[in-house]
């Protein structure tokens, strides 16, 4: 018996040897669909393919494409478990021709593969066609040779296939096995067809059309074919099973799920497990492609399959998270076809394990509430909204989980109820918003966030993606449209752009639609709707447009790489100067990155240095950069360092980077760096290159800055401080490893020739260099009194002079007034035997009032004081002498 890994490898060996490239499964949220919420068939990934819009290098490709059916158009996921093919995850197996091959080949494909190497019986197959397509019948007749009876038309659009209200389309013809007259069922078209004996098992889609929002179609340019297949059904019959949920895969599923609640897997409680088998895959997959448990999109979509699947974990009577422990099983089953699978697998771990801890705290307490509300109801009353709301509320029981409970007992939810108390709910947190005092032109915003609820961010897995434009605002007014030149704020249902917050700056980039194109400055985020800040530089935009988004990926990679230098910068600091250090404040810009953190002084060049070492450290050791969610406290448990003012909710982005050396892969301890954190980072720590820190400054009391650069910016920085060594090198004639030793060398010449300068200066003025002739010795009033105003001398050097002149003459009074570039410096001098008859303080005081200027001090035997004019000199010196008259 095959298994369903050999059936999928045979069906995509089978297309390549028909020439066909093999096409990894595309993620599971579309990139380039902005309706989809997640990828439905194989077809999604090439849909710009068949409209034209798009070329590949191949013209012919096969894919086996994880597909999730669950909120959204197509929803399974009310059935899944209690039927034989409903699945909320599913693998389609399709072979697509862009332009090439058409009917023509299709159907000769999927018959050969069918009935040759598959080995399906031939007579138990049966085709339908769209009732005009004569063309695909008399294929069919000619090369399967089927009697007419075994190929039905069908006129409905059951034939007719879309993979939505817009988009390519056309005829399909699709192939059914009878399971034969001992299960209950018609065939397709009759009033029984919804019996189980004829089961569809391939869909071949001749794409023709394109259809358009009014309903009008085009034909392609070029008619191209799209098939789907489901592997769990093709399994299904290619194992002899009659239930997806018995083919190998899934039986191997179920068993772990047994093994781990030690419940029989096919005794009564048996749906538990087939919804647990089910939902393991979807949510695994999901977390893998980068969806989050959330409580909004796609994010809440994975939370109501998770948690439906916990509820029924609980009713296996396990006492345990137990989803967790499932993951290996299914690793094991899958992880070779997408190894994204094994990738993840320590994320999706973690995260089931948390979401099953958290969820079981109120299941019980959910449940019990269930049971009194559904007491007080007659016979197959339906729950209340209100309860529902509750339940939802307070309990965490998404809508679908309280149906799926109530399902058993054969009662329905009261879902307008529901929705009544949602939205009053809603109404109560926008009239406490209203009298919060924010900004009242955000009204606007809060008015977009109710009526579409929060913007989708896309921008940690993507840096281009489609959404459609939800609302155009200009002027702070919503308007119906905008033209080239206009400025305005563009919101869209998702995107990748990143939203300034956190320290980290706003994306840019641009906006397309299929009549303009916008350019978008910056980004920012009010009420968890994105402001894209757009200024019109082509055609027109209008609300309603599918539009694609696209990051400057240039400017976004710096952002990256700084903002995870910045996690790494933060630990090093706390390592280097103690847990005292705390994040006070951070910028991620594309050109630089700062830091705030609380420390009282300055960092040392030893302690700048070891920091700048220790980041570089991690950076070449290259180690993936892990984001995961969980609790505040887990994270703070974990050790993760909070962001200074930053409000947390009730889940956390938590980003860890570095492995500690010697302590092997691995958290809790051995990680470097553990910071909650809502940004974007590089996928290894080697993205960012290389680190260089720019010094660091006081920025406010208590708090330090460290401004810094990564990767290009830090290389050039390096580079050009290279440039300027290099030319300091030629200027002192030295090699570069010279120049400390050559500047010192200069240094200590400069002052030895400075005090040589100074010497020669105090010579020249003794000897009579002054302005005026060689200064006589005057008598005045019977003291021996010597005065000079002197040029090229400075203030200081006026001391050293009035000493020199005391020694000279042994017993006197010298006055010196030095020219400082128009200012006087003046300075007196009384030899001892005379300081009780007259004091220099009054002689520089007297000459001080003459040079403009006012004061002076100093001892009896010496004084200096200072004027703004110089040409009192004359006067001053008079003045001193009527103080020698005077003594
Ligand atoms: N796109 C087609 C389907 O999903 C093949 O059925």
């Amino acid at each position: 018996m095959a298994s369903l890994n050999e059936i999928r490898s045979t069906f995509l060996d089978y297309f390549r040897r028909n020439g066909h490239e093999i096409v990894d499964s595309s993620p599971l949220v579309p990139r380039n669909d902005p309706t989809l919420m997640f990828t439905n068939s194989g077809m999604v990934q090439f849909k710009n393919l068949f409209t034209g819009v798009e070329h590949r290098d191949y013209v012919r490709a096969a894919t086996s494409q994880k597909c999730v059916r669950a909120g959204g158009k197509h929803n399974d996921l009310d059935n899944v478990g209690y039927t034989a093919r409903h699945h909320t995850f599913f693998e389609m197996l399709g072979n697509f021709s862009f332009g090439d091959y058409f009917k023509e080949n299709a159907i000769p494909f999927a018959w050969e593969l069918l009935t040759r190497d598959f080995g399906i019986d031939k007579s138990k197959l049966l085709v339908t066609v769209y009732h005009t397509d004569d063309e695909a019948a008399a294929i069919w007749k000619k090369v399967a040779g089927l009697p007419d009876e075994r190929i039905i038309r069908i006129p409905t659009n059951d034939n007719f296939w879309m993979m939505g209200p817009t988009g390519p389309c056309g005829p399909c013809t699709e192939i059914f096995y009878d399971h034969g007259p001992s299960i209950w069922g018609g065939p397709p078209g009759s009033p029984e067809e919804d019996g189980d004996r004829f089961i569809e098992i391939w869909n071949l889609v001749f794409m023709q059309f394109e259809q358009f929002e009014d309903g009008s179609r085009r034909d392609l340019a070029a008619q191209s074919i799209d098939t789907g297949m489901g592997l769990e059904r093709i399994g299904a019959l290619l194992q002899g099973k009659h239930d997806n949920y018995d083919t190998d895969l899934m039986r191997s599923l179920i068993e772990a799920s047994a093994h781990a609640s030690s419940v029989d897997p096919d005794g009564p409680k048996n749906v538990h497990h087939r919804v647990i088998a089910d939902h393991l895959r979807s949510v695994s997959f999901l977390i893998a492609d980068g969806v989050m448990p959330s409580n909004e999109g796609r994010g809440y979509v994975l939370r109501r399959i998770m948690r439906r699947a916990m509820r029924h974990a609980h009713l296996l009577g396990t006492q345990d998270p137990m989803m967790y422990r499932l993951v290996p099983a299914l690793v094991a089953q899958m992880g070779q076809a997408y190894p994204e699978l094994g990738r993840a697998q320590a994320l999706i771990t973690e995260t089931l394990k948390l979401e099953e801890e958290r969820f079981r705290t109120t299941l019980d307490r959910g449940l019990r509430l269930l049971d009194d509300e559904v007491a007080k109801l007659p016979e197959g009353a339906a729950l209340p909204g209100d309860a529902a709301f509750k339940l939802y509320d307070t309990y965490g029981f998404p809508l679908d989980l309280t149906q799926d409970a109530l399902r058993e007992q054969g009662r329905g939810v009261d879902t307008e109820g529901f929705d009544a108390a949602m939205a009053e709910q809603k109404a109560k947190a926008r009239a406490a918003w209203s009298g919060s005092g924010e900004q009242a032109d955000a009204a606007i915003w809060y008015d977009l966030a109710e009526q579409h609820g929060p913007t989708e961010f896309l921008g940690y897995d993507t840096e281009t993606a489609e959404g459609v434009v939800l609302a155009l605002v200009k002027g702070g007014e919503k308007a119906n449209g905008a033209s080239k030149g206009d400025s305005l704020t563009i919101v869209v249902n998702q995107t990748p752009f990143y939203a300034e917050s956190g320290g980290q700056v706003g994306d840019t980039g641009t906006l397309r639609t299929e009549t303009g194109m916008a350019r978008i400055t910056d980004a920012k985020k009010v009420a968890g709707v994105f402001l894209h800040i757009a200024e019109i530089t082509e055609g027109e935009i209008a609300p309603g447009q599918p539009a694609v988004l696209e990051v400057d990926h240039a400017r976004r990679g710096t952002i990256r790489a700084n903002h995870s230098a910045t996690h790494l910068l933060h630990e090093a600091l706390r390592r280097a100067l103690g847990d005292h250090v705390a994040q006070r404040g951070s910028l991620n810009a594309p050109d630089r990155l700062r830091f705030d953190f609380s420390h009282g002084k300055a960092l040392s060049p030893e302690e700048i240095d070891r920091v700048e070492r220790e980041v570089n450290d991690f950076i070449r050791q290259n180690t993936p950069v892990e984001t995961r969610i969980m609790t505040p406290d887990d994270a703070r448990g974990i050790g993760a360092q909070a962001l200074f003012g930053e409000k947390y909710g009730d889940e956390v982005r938590v980003v860890s980077m570095g492995d500690l050396p010697g302590t092997g892969k691995g958290r809790n301890g051995s990680t470097y760096s553990i910071e909650l954190c809502g940004g974007t980072h590089v996928r290894q720590t080697g993205d960012i290159g290389v680190f260089v820190a720019l010094g660091d400054s006081a920025s406010s009391a208590g708090v330090r800055r460290i401004e810094a650069l990564t990767g290009q910016a830090a290389f050039d920085y390096l580079s050009q401080q290279d440039h300027r060594m290099a030319e300091l090198a030629q200027e002192l004639n030295a090699q570069a490893g010279e120049v400390l030793e050559r500047v010192r060398a200069l240094k200590d010449e400069r002052k030895k020739l400075e005090n040589e300068v100074a010497q020669l200066r105090q010579q020249l003025a003794l000897s009579g260099g002054g302005k005026q002739a060689a200064p006589e010795v005057a008598e005045v009033n019977g003291v021996p009194f010597l005065a000079q105003t002197l040029e090229g001398v400075s203030g200081k050097d006026l001391a050293g002079l009035i000493d020199a002149h005391k020694d000279r003459i042994g017993s006197g009074a010298v006055l010196l007034i030095a020219d400082a570039g128009g200012k006087a410096a003046v300075a007196a001098g009384v030899t001892d035997d005379l300081t009780a008859r007259v004091s220099a303080v009054d002689l520089v005081r007297a000459a001080v009032e003459q040079l403009g200027g006012k004061g002076g001090g100093g001892r009896p035997d010496f004084a200096q004081g200072g004027g703004k004019d110089v040409a009192g000199a004359p006067a001053a010196i008079a003045a001193a002498e009527a103080v020698l008259k005077g003594a």
